[in-house]
């Protein structure tokens, strides 16, 4: 039987919180409904985090009330703090599995960037989140953001990197995802740096989530696999980047990635054509 790579689908929140206009609740659960039928078992729909930071996903709570729960998809959102946990729970529907992602950075000038206070000032923040997941049944996912280089501190040591994800993995049971937010990675950088982090979680509970701002994302991707990664986020359409991260567009493309892995020989279960006519809807959108 072919080896199984699990496809996370970001391109609903990374992708859509990059753009310059807030895109509508209308057209976001249009996007999502599609992409729910085409095989992807994880979507990531949205953020709960401040409007202000990021108005473009201000409506997540609308988007999610407007979606057609697809059975064995899991909808996952974004939470920074205990303020968006109880937003979550608010928009929460029990007629479909939901999930969690919580996120530091492995550079605390990304981490003030980003989230306005220092990596250990939000694994604290994060702790009371984690345990009311754990409380309510929830699944969380954590998210190392640049794990090769930052916009503001330059490039990561590999072991600060394992330090964060082993901090996330502290504060409960959670799939790490390693974030290359800026696209600077290469092969033998992102290897040194999984190997770093396969000291304290294994490959089993890893993500590689790359950017494709340096065009290395593929070649990233199959390092990782080399490594023993079995999962990696993408955002249909190459959708992406983050609003806090200057230079930092383009998620590596759902359609790319499910091309590479169907030439390597690995089985998503994801319907490319499904994939591609999802990659039309959301080019429409930028
Ligand atoms: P802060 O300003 O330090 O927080 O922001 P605060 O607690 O002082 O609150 C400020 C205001 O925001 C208050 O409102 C709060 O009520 C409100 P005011 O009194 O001024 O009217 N507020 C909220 N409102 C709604 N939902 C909330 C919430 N929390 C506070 N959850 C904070 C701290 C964490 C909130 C802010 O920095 C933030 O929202 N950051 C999120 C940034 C973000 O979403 N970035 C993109 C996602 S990360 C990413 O893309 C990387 C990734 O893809 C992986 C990779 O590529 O590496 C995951
Ligand atoms: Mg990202």
């Amino acid at each position: 039987m072919a080896d199984h790579v699990r496809i996370h689908e970001v391109g609903p929140r990374d992708g859509l919180q990059n753009e310059p206009g807030v895109i509508s609740v209308a057209r976001k659960v249009a996007l999502i409904d599609l992409l729910s039928r085409s095989g992807l078992r994880d979507i990531e729909v949205g953020s709960f985090v401040s409007p202000k930071w990021v108005p473009q996903m201000a409506n997540s709570d609308q988007v999610l009330a407007g979606l057609t729960p697809q059975a064995g998809v899991r909808y996952a959102v974004l939470v920074p703090n205990m303020r968006g946990w109880e937003g979550f729970l608010a928009a929460r529907r029990p007629d479909m599995i939901t999930e969690i992602a919580v996120f530091i950075s492995a550079s605390e000038g990304f981490s003030q960037s980003n989230l306005n206070c220092s990596i250990a000032e939000t694994v604290e923040r994060l702790r009371p989140v984690v345990q009311a997941a754990k409380e309510a049944g929830v699944t969380v996912r954590g998210y190392v953001s640049c794990v090769t280089d930052c916009p503001f501190d330059g490039p990561t040591p590999p072991e600060e990197v394992a330090k964060a994800a082993a901090m996330l993995r502290e504060l409960g049971p959670m799939q790490v995802s390693l974030g290359d937010t800026i696209g600077k990675g290469t092969p033998a950088r992102v290897a040194a740096m999984l190997e770093a982090v396969l000291s304290v979680v294994p490959a089993a509970d890893l993500a590689g989530h790359f950017h494709d701002t340096g065009g290395q994302a593929l070649a990233n991707i199959e390092a990782s696999l080399d490594l023993g990664l079995r999962a990696f986020d993408t955002a249909v359409g190459g959708l992406g980047g983050c609003p806090y991260a200057p230079g930092a567009p383009g998620n590596v493309a759902t359609e790319a990635v499910l091309a590479l892995l169907a030439r390597l020989g690995y089985e998503t279960g994801v319907d490319a054509d499904v994939i591609a006519q999802a990659a039309d809807m959301a080019r429409g959108m930028r």
